[in-house]
Formats: C-alpha cells, sequence, structure tokens
C-alpha cells in the first residue's frame, strides 16, 4: 500500500462560528508542498473519520512566495503553503497541522483578513508621492549606498508572518508592527520617498510607532525575505529621537 500522509487543519465555517479541526489523508508523493495537498484534499475532502466535508478555504496566487497570500502556521511555524515541502516537514510520523494565523480575523478555515497589514502601509505612507500625471522628467535619483540599504527593505511582500510572531501586535495595542516600520525607513531613504519623510516620522514618534516595539526580535526570525527588521527598528529608533529633537526645537 502507498504511503499516506495525514493533514491536521483547523476549520471555522465563517468569521463568528467556533473553530473546529477535521484530519484528511492523502496519498504522499515526493515533492508535495502544501498548497498541493490542499488541492488534494479539496479534489475529495473526506475526512479520516469517513465524513464528507466541504474544501478547506485557503488563499493563494503566485505560488513563488512572492504575494504573501498562503501565509498560515504549518506545523505551529508560520509560514507560505507555497514553498513549505513536505518532505522537509515531516518527523517520524507522516503528519502535519494547518492552522490559521492567530493575529488576523479568519474568515474561514485557513483564510484570514490581513487588512489591518495594508493598513498599517497606509499609515506609515509607505509609497513615493506624485505632484500630478504629467512628465516632469526623470525623478530624483538613489545613489548606489541609498540603493544597496533600501533594496533588502523593498523585498517585503506583506505576508504578516513578523506581525505573527510579534508579542507587541495584537488586538488591542496600536502598533503598526515591523513590516510597517521597516517600509517607513525604506520610504525615508530613497530620495523619491523623502516629501512625505516628516508625516512618517510623526507615525513612528506616536503612540503606533517606535515605542510600542519591545525589542523581542521574533519578526526578524521569521521573515521569510530575511529582511533586516530590527536593523530598521533600531533606525527608526535613531530617527524618532533625532525628529523629537527637532521638532522641541521648532525646527
Ligand atoms: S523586535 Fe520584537 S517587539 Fe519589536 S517588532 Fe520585532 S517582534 Fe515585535
Ligand atoms: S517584513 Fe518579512 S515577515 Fe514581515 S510582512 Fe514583510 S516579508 Fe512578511
Ligand atoms: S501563493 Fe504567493 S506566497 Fe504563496
Amino acid at each position: 500500500m502507498s504511503k499516506q500522509l495525514t493533514v491536521h487543519v483547523a476549520r471555522q465555517d465563517n468569521p463568528d462560528s467556533p473553530p473546529y479541526r477535521s484530519s484528511y489523508r492523502i496519498a504522499y508523493e515526493p515533492g508535495l508542498n502544501v498548497t498541493t495537498v490542499l488541492q488534494r484534499i479539496a479534489a475529495g475532502p473526506i475526512t479520516t473519520d469517513g465524513e464528507k466535508t466541504t474544501p478547506v478555504a485557503y488563499d493563494s496566487c503566485c505560488l513563488e512566495e512572492v504575494c504573501g497570500a498562503c501565509t498560515m502556521r504549518i506545523n505551529g511555524r508560520v509560514r507560505q503553503a507555497c514553498t513549505a515541502l513536505v518532505d522537509n516537514l515531516l518527523d517520524e510520523e507522516p503528519e502535519i497541522t494547518l492552522e490559521p494565523m492567530t493575529k488576523f480575523p479568519v474568515i474561514r478555515d485557513l483564510l484570514v483578513d490581513r487588512s489591518r497589514v495594508f493598513a498599517a502601509l497606509e499609515t506609515v505612507k509607505a509609497w513615493a508621492p506624485v505632484d500630478g500625471y504629467f512628465d516632469r522628467g526623470p525623478g530624483p535619483r538613489a545613489s548606489q549606498p541609498q540603493q544597496e540599504a533600501a533594496y533588502p527593505l523593498s523585498r517585503c511582500m506583506s505576508c504578516g508572518c513578523c506581525l505573527e510572531a510579534c508579542p507587541q501586535y495584537n488586538d488591542h495595542e496600536a502598533f503598526i508592527g515591523p513590516h510597517a516600520v521597516s517600509q517607513a525607513i525604506l520610504f525615508n531613504t530613497i530620495p523619491a520617498g523623502k516629501p512625505l519623510a516628516d508625516q512618517r516620522l510623526d507615525v513612528l514618534v506616536s503612540h503606533q510607532g517606535i515605542a510600542a516595539c519591545g525589542n523581542a526580535q521574533n519578526c526578524v526570525k521569521v521573515c521569510p525575505k530575511e529582511i533586516p527588521l530590527t536593523d530598521s527598528i533600531a533606525k527608526a529608533g535613531r530617527a524618532a529621537t533625532a525628529y523629537s529633537i527637532r521638532r522641541w526645537l521648532g525646527r
């Protein structure tokens, strides 16, 4: 008989209903990733107890760890389903456990509402402003050192892993989160982002900003893009202090 893989899935029918668990068994194949596992379950969503269920709801888009949509907890660790290879997840038992992230409201099953991730990017104005849609020639150029500082930060895909891991990020604190702190530093680094630099610093010095970070450094450990979040947080702390002094001096 071919090897079987048991998949335990945390399920929830809608945002207000209670969570429950279902287990499924699928045929193991070398090279499966977790998104494929979910597709196999969808093709025959019958639990190990023989109960016919609906397919498990989850999000996905790029299938190459670029969009962040498929982020979930896999064997207790937050990561992307599309790049989680089953062969690297199995211990002695051929079992995996899939759960939604805990810091975001569940819409259904493994699908969560990550709106707060994007709202924080709006709060820090994580963009280069345009002052019109007519051609005014090339914008300001970033120097080589500015490009080298900015590039690693630009790889953020707003997946939410750092927020899931951060003890300061929860539904009773207003902290914007490490991803937004890092994006504020990115756009304050490049010349095209400078016109909004003070507005970003206003957020960083506010109760939503850098003071809320407890420096636990969980965020940097889970970022799939290896973004130097603690460097960004340190830079944000220095920039916030300098900005507060500048404001106090009325400059
Ligand atoms: S350093 Fe710690 S408290 Fe600060 S953002 Fe990262 S995980 Fe959160
Ligand atoms: S900083 Fe890293 S972990 Fe956080 S949202 Fe961006 S890519 Fe994801
Ligand atoms: S589907 Fe885009 S990161 Fe997994």
